[in-house]
């Protein structure tokens, strides 16, 4: 019976696969991460918590950015357990402006498994790592085969790319077929000696050289054993992402003071930015003449809070873009609120003085009215 590295490249006629062909990729892919390795700060240990928490930060982040966010988190939590007793918001704060926020609530939430039911000891099975909060199957096998050497295969942005290239493989590579088949890849390259070490390798080669425009082909260890460059099919493969079509949305945040508080909103768990606070936001309401309709931003206010306060004056218009939202957010000022917020309401408003937002997570928006507001 053949090998299954050998049965899976025979689908692809630029190889003569073979035993001969893995040596030659492992050994060449070794020396050249011996040479190129970049000395990142999750890489001074092998702490499977250290890991964890890079490969986090790394699923939706460049290198560049999570460097600094990483060295901040580790200082401010040490360990496993330091990160499940803090306060969500507090692990919301260092994590405010890497995004995807739903990654730092499901970390403090698998940091209290990790306590409660591991008694603060990472745990070392990919079973067990699986098994907890916002951790796939890509995260558990980087965290055995990085901090246990055990023999996990991988499959990220990086090494998803890489091997689609290597493999000379032009389907789109979202279906479930072609994640079987690169899966299923990973796990017949992957040598026994030092998984960690190899699947770093091919991420870093993914992230240095097989880069996803115009690949740095001349400086890749493994370029002659590469069908995508043999067929001159490098910028074509991976075949491109359907394109996200984006909406275009107005909305409006309100910057309602009192003396030298601002009222803000902590999000609730449903909402676009769980957790965080905010400004209070809302779609614009428009005139026919397709203005923002200020009068209905001051009633919004007051169906929203109880207070009445205006009127409405501009402050500044901010464009940002979540998920598939381009969004143009206008900023406005109200002074001058009469009422009460309503003790027992719904809502978690809070009137805070601007020294304040500075110990709370803000949305990135309302992180950058902060700052224009403190001057
Ligand atoms: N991207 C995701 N994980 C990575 C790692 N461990 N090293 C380099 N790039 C990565």
């Amino acid at each position: 019976m053949e090998d299954p590295v050998t049965r899976l490249l025979a689908t692809h006629p630029a190889f003569t696969p073979n035993k001969r062909w893995l040596r030659k990729l492992q050994t060449r892919l070794h020396k050249w991460f011996v040479a190129h390795r970049r000395d990142l700060p999750w890489r001074a240990n092998r702490d499977p918590y250290h890991v964890w928490v890079s490969e986090i930060m790394l699923q939706q982040t460049q290198v560049a950015t999570v460097r600094d966010y990483f060295t901040r988190f580790i200082g401010a939590f040490p360990t496993v357990i330091h990160l499940a007793n803090a306060p969500e918001e507090q692990v919301l704060r260092l994590w405010e402006g890497l995004g995807y926020y739903r990654r730092a609530r499901q970390m403090h939430a698998a940091a209290g498994v990790i306590r409660d039911e591991y008694g603060g000891t990472f745990p070392d099975t990919v079973e067990a790592i699986q098994a907890l909060p916002g951790i796939g199957r890509y995260t558990a096998g980087a965290i055995v085969s990085i901090a246990y050497d055990q023999p996990a295969p991988i499959l990220e942005a990086n090494t998803l790319r890489l091997y689609a290239r290597l493999l000379g493989y032009d389907q789109p590579l979202t279906t479930a077929a072609s994640q079987r088949l690169l899966w299923q890849f990973a796990e017949a390259i992957l040598p026994e000696k030092h998984p960690g070490d190899f699947n770093q390798t091919l991420m870093e080669l993914g992230s240095l050289v097989c880069t996803p425009k115009s690949p740095d082909c001349p400086a890749c260890p493994v370029m002659d054993q590469c069908a995508a460059y043999a067929a001159g099919r490098q910028a074509e493969i991976p075949a491109p992402k359907r394109k996200l079509e984006f909406t275009a949305k107005r909305e409006a945040a309100l910057v309602v003071w009192k003396g030298n508080k601002v009222l803000v909103r902590q999000c609730g768990p449903n909402e676009r930015w769980a957790g965080l606070w905010d400004f209070p936001r809302t779609d614009t309401p428009l005139t026919p003449q397709g203005q923002a309709d200020l009068p209905a931003l001051a009633d919004w206010l007051t169906q929203q809070t109880g207070l009445t306060a205006g009127p409405a004056e501009h402050l500044t218009t901010l464009k940002h873009g979540v998920t598939r939202y381009r969004i143009t957010l206008e900023c406005f000022t109200l002074r001058h609120p009469s009422g009460r917020l309503a003790p027992e309401g719904e809502e978690p408003w809070k009137w805070l003085a601007l020294g304040q937002l500075e110990e709370l997570p803000l949305s990135t928006t309302g992180r950058k009215i902060a700052k224009l507001i403190q001057g």
